[in-house]
C-alpha cells in the first residue's frame, strides 16, 4: 500500500528548513542524483563536500552550482576514487583533517551494468568494489566524525536488490564463473543495503543511538549511470526507456536521499524512494522492503568478509 506519510505529493524539498551550519558529504556528486542532491542542499544554505573521482568534472560541477546559486555557495570537493582502497583512505584522512562536522554521509556514487567482469586495482569485481567495499571502508574510517556530530549515513541503493540471486554469492563473490552485468550489479546494491541494516544492528547492540542509518533509492531516474558504465545494448534500451513516463528526472531521483539526510522521524529499517508506478517514479515516501535485504546470517557474514577484504575493522 502506498505510503501516505507526506500526503499525496510525497516528500518534496519544500519541507526543508534552513540548513546553515550543517555539512553533507556526498559521494559521486558531480552529476546525476548526487549533483541534484548537492544543489538542493546548497539552496538551503548547507555546506556540501563532494567526494568525486574526477577533479575536472568536480570543478565543472562547482562552477555550475556557483553560477546558479552565487559565489557564496559553500561547496567543495575532495578527490576520492571508490574503486581504490588507497584513494578512499587518503580521502578519509583529508576529511578528518578538514571537515569538522558531518551531518550526513550520503553514499550515492555507483557504477552499474558493467558489461564484462572488470576488477578494481585491489582485485574486487568492479561494482562490488566501487559500490559496496569503497563505501564500507569510507564510512568506517570517518565514523568517529559522524558520531561526534550525531549525524547520519544514507545508503543510496536500487530496486535492483530485488533482482538477481537476492543474496551474496560468497563462494564466488567476484563472479569469476558466472559474471552477469545485471545480477552482479544487483548483488552490489544488495550488499550496500546489508551494510546499512547490519550497521543499524551493531549500533543498537553497542547502545550507540546517536547515529542513524537510512536506505533509499532514486527509482528510475534520468542520470548518467548507464551511459557511464553500461554496454551498448543496455545504453540503447535505457535511452528508449527514458522517453517513457517510467523514468523521472535526476532531480526527483535525488529527493529520497535528501529526505533521508535531513528529515526527522523516519524509520531506519525501511527503504525510501518513489511510491508511484512500480515504485520507480512518483511521490517520495516509504516503499516496500523485502526481507532478503536484512537476512541476519547473510549480513553478519558479509560484514566480516568486507572487513577482511578492505583490511579495516569497525570498532563498535
Ligand atoms: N538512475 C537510476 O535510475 C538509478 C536506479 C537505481 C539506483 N540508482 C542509484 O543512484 C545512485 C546515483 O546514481 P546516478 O543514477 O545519479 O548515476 P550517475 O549520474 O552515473 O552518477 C554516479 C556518480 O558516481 C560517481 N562514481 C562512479 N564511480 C565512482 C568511483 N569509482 N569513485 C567515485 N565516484 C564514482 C560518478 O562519477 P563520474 O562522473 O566520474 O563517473 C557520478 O558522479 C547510485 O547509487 C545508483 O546505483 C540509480
Amino acid at each position: 500500500m502506498a505510503d501516505t506519510t507526506f500526503g499525496p505529493q510525497g516528500w518534496t524539498p519544500e519541507r526543508l528548513g534552513d540548513l546553515k551550519g550543517k555539512t553533507y558529504l556526498i559521494t559521486g556528486a558531480n552529476g546525476g542524483a548526487g549533483f541534484q542532491a548537492a544543489r538542493t542542499l546548497l539552496k538551503k544554505n548547507a555546506t556540501v563536500v563532494m567526494l568525486n573521482r574526477s577533479p575536472e568534472k568536480s570543478q565543472a560541477a562547482i562552477a555550475e552550482l556557483k553560477e546558479e546559486l552565487g559565489q557564496g555557495a559553500d561547496v567543495s570537493f575532495i578527490r576520492m576514487d571508490l574503486a581504490s582502497l588507497a584513494s578512499v583512505r587518503a580521502a578519509a584522512a583529508e576529511i578528518l583533517k578538514s571537515v569538522p562536522r558531518i551531518d550526513a554521509l550520503m553514499c550515492n556514487a555507483a557504477i552499474a551494468q558493467v558489461p564484462t567482469q572488470k576488477l578494481t586495482v585491489d582485485g574486487f569485481e568492479s561494482m562490488l568494489g566501487t559500490n559496496h567495499y569503497g563505501h564500507f571502508l569510507l564510512a568506517g574510517l570517518i565514523f568517529e566524525r559522524i558520531e561526534a556530530t550525531k549525524g547520519r549515513i544514507v545508503v543510496v541503493s536500487s530496486l535492483g536488490y530485488n533482482m538477481g540471486i537476492k543474496t551474496i554469492q560468497f563462494d564466488d563473490i567476484n563472479w569469476d564463473k558466472n559474471y552477469h552485468q545485471n545480477k552482479t550489479y544487483s548483488q552490489s546494491k544488495l550488499a550496500q543495503m546489508m551494510f546499512a541494516y547490519e550497521l543499524q544492528n551493531k549500533l543498537a547492540a553497542a547502545g550507540k543511538m546517536d547515529v542513524q542509518v537510512y536506505v533509499c533509492h532514486p527509482g528510475s531516474s534520468k542520470t548518467s549511470l548507464i551511459k557511464t558504465s553500461g554496454g551498448r545494448l543496455t545504453r540503447f534500451a535505457w535511452w528508449l526507456m527514458t522517453l517513457s513516463p517510467m523514468v523521472q528526472s535526476a532531480e526527483k531521483g535525488s529527493w529520497p536521499e535528501v529526505m533521508c539526510a535531513t528529515m526527522d522521524g523516519l524509520e531506519q529499517r525501511a527503504l525510501y524512494g518513489p511510491t508511484g508506478r512500480l515504485e520507480a517514479v512518483g511521490p517520495v515516501g516509504k516503499g516496500t522492503l523485502n526481507p532478503h535485504a536484512y537476512d541476519n546470517a547473510v549480513m553478519e557474514r558479509l560484514w566480516s568478509v568486507s572487513e577482511n577484504a578492505v583490511g579495516f575493522k569497525w570498532t563498535l
